[in-house]
C-alpha cells in the first residue's frame, strides 16, 4: 500500500480522453493506423507547449479511440487506477464531439464508456458517473447539439452536462440555451471558468449558465466580492492544481491560490484534469497539496466529503459513500 491510499478520495473533474495513458494511445494508434508521433516522445510522454498545443495534442490522442470496446478499455483502465489510489467515486467528462470525430455515435460512445465503468466497479467497488461536455471553441450551435443529444438519449450514468475547451472564446451567454435544456432535464451543471479568463468569466458562468460547480475557478482570487458570493452560495470549485501549474495559470504550487480560497471558506475539491498530460494522478494531487500547504488528514477527508456532497449522483449513493 502506498502512503496516499489511506485517505478516501473522490474526483469530479477529469476528461476521460485526457486521462488516456500514452502507452494505451500508442497501442490503439497502431491498431487503427493513426500517427501519434508528434504528441508522444521517445520516453512515452505527451508533448505539448502551451494551452493551444495541449488542446491539439488532446484532440489527436482522442482520435485513436474508435470503437465502443476502445472506450470501455479506456474508462476501465482509468477507474481501476483511481480505485488503486484509494478513490471511492469519480466523475469523468465525456466529449461526444470527440467521439463523433472518431466516427462513433453518441450511444455507442456512452455504452462503451459505461461498460468500462461497470467492469471497474465490479472489480474494485468504485462508483463512476459521466458528465457530457460541449467544447466552447466549437461554438454555441455545437454545444447545443451535444445538449440535445444528451437530453434525447438519457443514460443512468450520464448525470451531468458541462462546458470545456478554450474559455477565451465566446461569452457564457452564448451557451445559456444549451445549459437551460440540460438543467431542465435534471442534469447537474458545471462549466470551466476562471482558468484562462478572470473573475468576470466565473461571474458570467454563474449568471448565464446557472451552475453550482465551477471547473477550476481559481482566478476568483482576483475579486473579493466574487469570493464572498462563492462562499454565500456554497459554489464548489473543481480545483486542478497540477494542471494550473503545467499550463501556466499559476507559476508554482506554493503560489497557487487554493489555500487562500479555502481559508476564506470557498468549498472545493481536488482533481487531476488530464492526468498523464500534467504528470499527475488524483493521489498525487492530494499528497502534493497537503504537503505544500500543511493540510492534515482531516483536511483531506473534508475535501473528499465536499466532492461527494457536490457529486452529480443520487442521494442514496451519496449516503452510502459519505
Ligand atoms: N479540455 C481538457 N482539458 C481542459 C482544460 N484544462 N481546460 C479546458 N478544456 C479542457
Ligand atoms: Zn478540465
Amino acid at each position: 500500500m502506498t502512503t496516499h491510499t489511506a485517505v478516501p478520495k473522490a474526483e469530479l473533474h477529469c476528461h476521460i480522453e485526457g486521462a488516456a495513458p500514452p502507452s494505451l494511445v500508442m497501442r490503439l494508434a497502431e491498431k487503427h493506423n493513426v500517427d501519434v508521433s508528434s504528441i508522444i516522445d521517445a520516453k512515452g510522454k505527451y508533448v505539448w507547449s502551451d494551452f493551444t498545443s495541449f488542446l491539439q495534442a488532446y484532440d489527436l490522442a482522442s482520435s485513436v479511440f474508435k470503437t465502443p470496446g476502445d472506450y470501455a478499455l479506456l474508462s476501465e483502465t482509468y477507474f481501476r487506477m483511481l480505485a488503486a489510489e484509494g478513490a471511492i467515486y469519480g466523475e469523468i467528462f465525456v466529449s461526444p464531439d470527440h467521439a463523433q470525430a472518431a466516427g462513433l455515435s453518441y450511444r455507442s460512445y456512452i455504452e462503451g464508456l459505461a461498460a468500462g465503468i461497470e467492469r471497474a466497479k465490479d472489480e474494485t467497488g468504485i462508483e463512476g458517473r459521466m458528465i457530457a461536455v460541449g467544447v466552447r471553441h466549437f461554438g454555441a450551435a455545437a454545444v447545443e447539439r451535444v445538449a440535445k443529444e444528451v437530453v434525447g438519449n438519457p443514460h443512468p450514468l450520464v448525470t451531468g452536462f458541462g462546458l470545456a475547451g478554450d474559455e477565451r472564446e465566446g461569452h457564457a451567454a452564448n451557451f445559456a440555451k444549451a445549459f437551460r435544456m440540460a438543467g431542465d432535464a435534471g442534469l447537474g451543471l458545471t462549466a470551466h471558468a476562471g482558468e484562462f479568463s478572470g473573475a468576470d468569466s466565473i461571474l458570467a458562468a454563474l449568471e448565464f449558465l446557472r451552475v453550482k460547480r465551477i471547473g477550476h475557478g481559481v482566478r476568483a482570487i482576483e475579486d473579493k466580492d466574487l469570493i464572498k458570493r462563492l462562499v454565500d452560495e456554497r459554489v464548489v470549485l473543481e480545483v486542478c492544481p497540477a494542471s494550473n501549474v503545467k499550463l501556466g495559470v499559476c507559476s508554482v504550487l506554493r503560489f497557487h491560490p487554493i489555500n487562500l480560497l479555502r481559508r476564506q471558506g470557498v468549498r472545493m475539491t481536488l482533481n487531476s484534469d488530464d492526468p498523464p498530460f500534467f504528470d499527475t494522478t488524483l493521489g498525487r494531487e492530494y499528497s502534493s497539496v497537503s504537503k505544500t500547504f500543511g493540510w492534515t488528514f482531516a483536511d483531506q477527508i473534508s475535501i473528499t466529503r465536499t466532492a461527494i456532497e457536490a457529486a452529480f449522483c443520487d442521494h442514496s449513493t451519496k449516503q452510502r459513500l459519505l
